[in-house]
């Protein structure tokens, strides 16, 4: 599927946009059909709507009563056909009374109860809250959204989280400006012609609800700028395909782990998976942000220019050596610039399944959990050293030299193989801190991201913050080891500089 939408509603609502919802029959298709689900998902809407009846036994979508079930799509195949489709949410126009409940077990059933919204003609109170983070969508069919409003604020004692959904007659400029002050969401149905879809966007409506997605979607862009624009970044797709490049890294056969070639310096090999993965990754990549630039390892340039526009820094594998020996400590990364800016990091373990990520502003997360740097102090702290040893040449006594003094001050001392997980282990505080003589760029760009967020410190051996346009000596650390550890390493800056 080409062109599925790239970002939750909850983060197009973030970025100050209209959501776009595909309604029933939308882009000429019969409603529900399975021809219809297909048009939606490719619109490249974020959400969609269906109708929701119970014929007794299961769960069908179908708007009218006097349908024929046996013609229409089960639920539970729509949420089949919904596994792998990354962001799309489902608002379940429900039909008959009771069946909020039902269509959240299915959902369950499936891992897909986050995509669930609901806002039908049932309003079954209390459970409607149930799905997209305690969103309330309250449908009104006449009087005016104001009133409404006002209803929900005196009947719960308070408005948040609070959408009102209502047919576009009821919505006017009055109105519309009213609820937005109160901080209320205000959502249109069903608003399919170019000059409607036109004031409502510029109305700034927090939802459109439309058959013609596609158009709606090409004056959003036209009319509000486009989400990419507006600095979000299609973090569901990128984690599918990290988390997909993982997997092909363990389907390595033997014969490829065991015939490296070696790349200019000492102990630096690349495997034909390490380029492998690099052209999955851009590939995939490239399709979920066109015009973005690429500076990925297995290209061979050790500096770039960073210029204007989005740039992907990419480490198909970080930790080669480990992945040819079987060590199994080895990672994806992948890094986002936006104008030299890094805004996305995402770190993918497939030998423990981690996956840890950050986008600019909104905190760390492992497996989606947030995480934190350690507070404890470095006397009861593991420090990590990396030992740059494509340099060993130039920089051996000198890396063992700083590993004796940074011995001395930590509790203890690692070197894992992989730089990339060496800084998620300080962003989740499993470790404290990890230097390195030298990194490149991608061996850090999506990390220095993940610590950040995670209240981590990152800088070069001479404090500065890191060039993310050449290799760098580095130090990363919870803000308590930064401290320690730049401490140490600031000794060892003079002599770095001269051999990079
Ligand atoms: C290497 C690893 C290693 C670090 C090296 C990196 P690669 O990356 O991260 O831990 O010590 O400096 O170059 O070559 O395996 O992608
Ligand atoms: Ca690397
Ligand atoms: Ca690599």
């Amino acid at each position: 599927m080409e062109n599925v939408c790239r970002y939750t509603s909850e983060q197009v609502r973030k970025a100050g946009l209209t959501i776009i919802t595909a309604h029933a029959g939308c882009e000429g298709t019969p409603a529900n059909s399975l021809e219809n689900i297909l048009a939606a998902i490719e619109s490249g809407a974020e959400m969609m709507e269906i109708d929701v009846r119970s014929d007794g036994d299961r769960l069908y979508l179908y708007h009218d009563a006097k349908d024929d079930p046996s013609s229409c799509v089960s639920f539970e195949t729509f949420m089949s056909i919904l596994a792998d489709v990354p962001a799309l949410r489902v608002n379940c126009d429900v039909k008959q009374e009771g069946l909020v409940a039902p269509v959240m077990e299915i959902a369950r059933k499936y891992g897909q109860e986050w995509r669930i919204l609901f806002t039908g003609s049932c309003n079954e109170d209390g459970l409607l809250a149930e799905g997209l983070g305690a969103d309330l969508w309250v449908g009104i069919w006449d009087g005016d959204p104001k009133t409404v409003m006002h209803e929900h604020a005196e009947k719960y004692g308070y408005l948040k989280n609070l959408t009102i959904n209502t047919n576009a007659g009821l919505i006017t400029d009055e109105n519309a400006a009213y609820l937005r002050e109160q901080g209320v969401g205000l959502s249109g149905w069903t608003i399919s012609n170019e000059a409607d879809l036109r004031r409502f966007l510029k109305l700034g409506l927090t939802n459109i609800t439309t058959r013609t997605p596609k158009l709606a979607l090409a004056l959003r862009d036209e009319i509000q700028g486009t989400p990419a624009s507006c600095g979000l970044v299609p973090e569901a797709q990128i984690e599918t395909l990290i988390r997909a490049a993982g997997k092909i890294m363990r389907s390595v056969p033997d014969e490829v782990r065991n015939n490296p070639d070696c790349k200019e310096g000492s102990a630096n090999f690349v495997t034909a998976y390490d380029v492998k993965v690099q052209e999955f990754l851009k590939n995939g990549l490239s399709e979920l942000i066109p015009d973005a630039k690429f500076f990925a390892e297995e290209d061979g340039e050790s500096c770039r220019q960073l210029g204007e526009g989005y740039t992907f820094i990419i480490d198909p594998i970080d930790g080669t050596t480990n992945f040819m020996c079987g060590y199994n400590t080895s990672a994806v990364s992948v890094g986002l610039l936006l104008d030299g800016e890094p805004i996305f990091g995402g770190i993918y373990d497939p030998y423990r399944d981690e996956y840890f990520s950050a986008v600019r502003g909104q905190g760390a997360t492992c497996n989606g959990a947030p995480i934190h740097v350690s507070d404890r102090p470095v006397s009861r702290g593991i420090v990590a050293i990396g030992a740059a040893p494509y340099r060993k040449d130039t920089l051996a006594d000198t890396m063992l030299s700083m590993t004796g003094d940074l011995f001395a001050a930590f509790a203890d001392f690692r070197r894992s193989g992989s730089a990339a997980l060496d800084i998620c282990h300080v962003a989740c505080g499993r470790s404290d801190a990890f230097c390195e003589p030298v990194l490149s760029p991608w061996d850090f760009a999506a990390g220095t991201v993940i610590l950040a967020e995670a209240g981590g410190k990152a800088t070069s051996f001479a404090g500065e913050s890191l060039n993310l346009s050449a290799p760098s000596s580095c130090v990363f650390g919870s803000a308590v080891a930064h401290g320690v550890a730049l401490e140490i390493c600031r000794k060892y800056a003079p002599t770095i500089e001269k051999v990079l």
